[in-house]
C-alpha cells in the first residue's frame, strides 16, 4: 500500500475509533440505563421446554429442578449420584409434577453424556433449555492438590460443559430456539485462596460461554441464547469452611435465592448475571480498574476467603 493511503486508512480509523468513544459509548451507556430503569422485560415462559439440568441429586441443581418443574417445564435431571437423584425425582412427582425424568450421567465421561443424551431425544424430545450446573470443588492450597484432583475438576467442571453442549446444542440451532445457562463463579471473575484449579474451571466456563454467544449472535435472526452466573459462597455445603470479615454484611447466600435468580436471568435473556449483583459489581471494579495494592488490601481486609478443606485429614485417600 503506497504511504499516502496508509495515512489515510489510519486517519478514517483513528476517527472512528474517537467518534465510537465520546458519542456512541455515552448514547449505550444512557440506552442501558434508560432500558434498565424504564422498559419492562416480560420473561419468557418455560412451559412446554424441555429443561435438561447437570447436577440434580443436590443443592442449587435440586431446587433448579423443582423450580423449573412447578413453572410448567419437562425437567430432565441427570447426576451422578443415582440415589440422591432418584429422590430429587420423586420429591418432584409427589410435589404433583409428574413430566420429570432422572438419568444417571457422570457428565466427565463423554461416551456417557452422549449415549444418555441419545436416549433422552428417543424418550422425551429435543432438550431446549440446558443448565449446566454440575461442579465439583476441593479447596485447598494448589501444592496440595493431586493430579487426579486437577483432573477431576477440569473434567467435571469444563469438560463436562463441553460433552453436554456438543450434545443438545446441535437440536438447539438447527431449530433456532433453545438456551444454555452455565454456572461459572465469582471464581471465574478473580483468583481466589484455595481454588486455583477451581478459578481455573470457572474461568473456563466464562470463556466457553463468551466464545459462544459470539459465535451464535452471528447467525442471522438468532434465538439460541446464553447466560452465565457468577455466584459468590452458596449455603449448599459445597464451601465446608471459610472466613468471612463481616459475615452479617456478607453472609452465604441462600441457594433458594440463587436460584430465582437464575430462573429470572434464564427467563429474561440476561448474558451474565453476578449474584449478588453489588458484590459482582465491586469484583469488576477490583479487577479492571483498581491498583493491585487496593486490591491486595480489600482482599487482606475485606475476607470471603475459602479455608482448607483438608484440615485434619490425611493426602492417602485424595489419589
Ligand atoms: N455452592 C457455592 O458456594 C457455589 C458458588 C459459586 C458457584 N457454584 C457452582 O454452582 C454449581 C452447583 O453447586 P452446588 O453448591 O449446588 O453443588 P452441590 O455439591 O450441592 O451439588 C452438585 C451436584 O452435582 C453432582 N455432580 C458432581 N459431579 C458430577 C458429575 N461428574 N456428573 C454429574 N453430576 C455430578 C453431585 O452429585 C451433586 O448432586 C457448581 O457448578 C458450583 O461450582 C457453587
Amino acid at each position: 500500500m503506497a504511504t499516502l493511503e496508509v495515512i489515510i486508512e489510519n486517519g478514517i480509523g483513528i476517527a472512528h475509533q474517537l467518534f465510537f468513544l465520546f458519542f456512541m459509548v455515552p448514547y449505550f451507556y444512557l440506552e442501558s440505563i434508560y432500558k434498565a430503569l424504564f422498559v419492562k422485560v416480560e420473561p419468557k415462559s418455560v412451559k412446554g421446554e424441555i429443561v435438561l439440568i447437570t447436577g440434580t441429586g443436590h443443592g442449587m441443581g435440586k431446587l433448579l429442578a423443582i423450580k423449573y418443574a412447578k413453572e410448567g417445564a419437562t425437567v430432565v435431571g441427570w447426576d451422578v449420584n443415582e440415589e440422591l437423584n432418584k429422590k430429587t425425582i420423586q420429591e418432584i412427582k409427589q410435589m404433583g409434577y409428574q413430566k420429570v425424568y432422572g438419568y444417571k450421567v457422570d457428565v466427565a465421561n463423554r461416551e456417557n453424556v452422549m449415549s444418555v443424551a441419545e436416549q433422552v431425544k428417543q424418550e422425551i424430545g429435543d432438550v431446549t433449555i440446558l443448565i449446566n450446573n454440575a461442579g465439583i470443588m476441593p479447596h485447598h492450597s494448589f501444592l496440595e492438590h493431586t493430579e487426579k484432583e486437577i483432573r477431576r475438576i477440569m473434567d467435571i467442571n469444563v469438560m463436562g460443559n463441553f460433552w453436554t453442549l456438543q450434545a443438545f446444542l446441535p437440536a438447539m440451532r438447527k431449530n433456532n430456539h433453545g438456551h444454555v445457562v452455565a454456572l461459572s463463579s465469582m471464581a471465574g471473575l478473580l483468583g481466589l485462596l484455595n481454588l486455583v484449579p477451581y478459578n481455573a474451571s470457572k474461568f473456563a466456563v466464562r470463556g466457553l460461554m463468551e466464545g459462544l454467544h459470539e459465535e451464535f449472535r452471528r447467525y442471522p435472526n438468532n434465538q439460541v441464547k446464553f447466560t452465565t452466573i457468577y455466584p459468590y459462597m452458596v449455603d449448599t455445603g459445597l464451601c465446608t469452611r471459610y472466613e468471612i470479615s463481616y459475615p452479617s454484611m456478607s453472609p452465604l447466600l441462600k441457594a433458594e435465592y440463587v436460584v430465582e435468580q437464575i430462573f429470572e436471568a434464564q427467563t429474561k435473556n440476561k448474558r451474565n448475571v453476578s449474584v449478588p449483583a453489588d458484590i459482582g459489581f465491586l469484583v469488576k471494579l477490583k479487577t479492571n480498574f483498581w491498583p493491585q495494592s487496593a486490591c491486595d488490601y480489600t482482599t487482606d481486609t475485606f475476607k470471603a476467603d475459602l479455608l482448607s478443606d483438608l484440615e485434619g485429614q490425611t493426602n492417602g485417600n485424595r489419589g
